[in-house]
């Protein structure tokens, strides 16, 4: 099992751009094994951060999205059959707790709340897990540490982190980067040259000040990066940005139109 966790590990660097201090945030959090929480809107860089952090402390990094379906053993593991009989099969958490991985639970606040108190144990100072199924008790790894990601705003009230689940946390806010950052991530992810990348930076600015206003959430990061790829494959920029970006981020015909001014206003007619 030690070779399995092995494949977890990132061979090479990431590509990351600090937008602020969080690096350094992080990495103080993490010599204090502090559970973290990554908040921030889709598309705006936390999976590419966690990415780069588990690289440069070359450590494990374990990835489970969670979902309102899921249950604990999802989370700890559970018996299986097979022609042994029998079999127990760590879950993600568990392997990361026993081997000292980082285990990046992606939107948290799907889980339904009695899955998530599996974590509160972990994420005190006892640092344990208990797999009562298996009757074993784990004291986690020197090097384990959890992170979990959630985009506030788009849950329900109902779909909140318990108080006594989010007060066991340290917590990093992310936003989108500054415009001229912003343009060398999609310069460097999709190939396109500085004007355009800092074309569809505009757009997506304008159209992040749309948020609230008919707009659940503005163009993110990935989906300029995607529009960037199109460009650079010979797709002129009107269609590339209707398929990567106005189209699908909202059915509101109106809004569209609003948001095809914005092409037309930096691209031209
Ligand atoms: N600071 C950054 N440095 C480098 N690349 C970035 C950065 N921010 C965003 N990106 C790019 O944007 C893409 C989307 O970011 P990422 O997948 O990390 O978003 P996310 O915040 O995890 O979104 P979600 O909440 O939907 O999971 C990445 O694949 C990467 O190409
Ligand atoms: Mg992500």
């Amino acid at each position: 099992m030690i070779e399995n966790i092995n494949a977890y590990l990132i061979k090479d660097e990431p590509y990351y751009q600090p937008t602020g201090g969080e690096v350094d945030l992080f990495m103080a959090a993490y010599r204090l094994r502090m559970p973290m929480i990554l908040k921030g809107p889709t598309g705006c860089g936390k999976t590419r951060f966690m990415e780069y952090i588990a690289w440069k402390l070359q450590k494990p990094l374990i990835t489970l999205a969670c979902n309102e379906d899921m249950t604990a053993s999802d989370l700890v593991g559970r018996f299986l059959l097979d022609a042994d009989g029998t079999v127990w099969h760590d879950g993600p958490l568990t392997l990361a707790a026993r081997y000292g991985a980082i285990c990046y639970l992606d939107e948290v606040v799907e889980a339904r709340q009695d899955t998530t108190v599996i974590i509160h144990p972990l994420t005190d100072d006892r640092r344990i897990l208990p797999l009562d199924k298996r009757g074993e008790l784990i004291h986690a790894h020197p090097d384990f540490q959890l992170v979990v990601s959630y985009n506030p705003g788009y849950q329900s009230v109902t779909k909140d982190l318990k108080q006594s689940t989010k007060q066991r946390f340290g917590a990093l806010d992310f936003h989108y980067p500054d415009a001229a950052v912003e343009s060398n991530i999609v310069c460097h992810e999709s190939g396109v040259g500085d004007d355009i990348a800092a074309k569809l930076v505009g757009i997506a600015s304008c159209s992040r000040g749309l948020r609230g206003r008919g707009l659940e959430e503005g163009i993110s990061t990935r989906m300029l990066i995607h529009a960037g790829a199109l460009i650079r494959d010979g797709i002129s920029p009107h269609a590339a940005c209707g398929l990567a970006m106005t189209r699908p981020i909202t059915d509101d015909v109106d809004i569209q139109r609003a948001l095809d001014g914005f092409v037309t206003a930096y691209f031209g007619p």
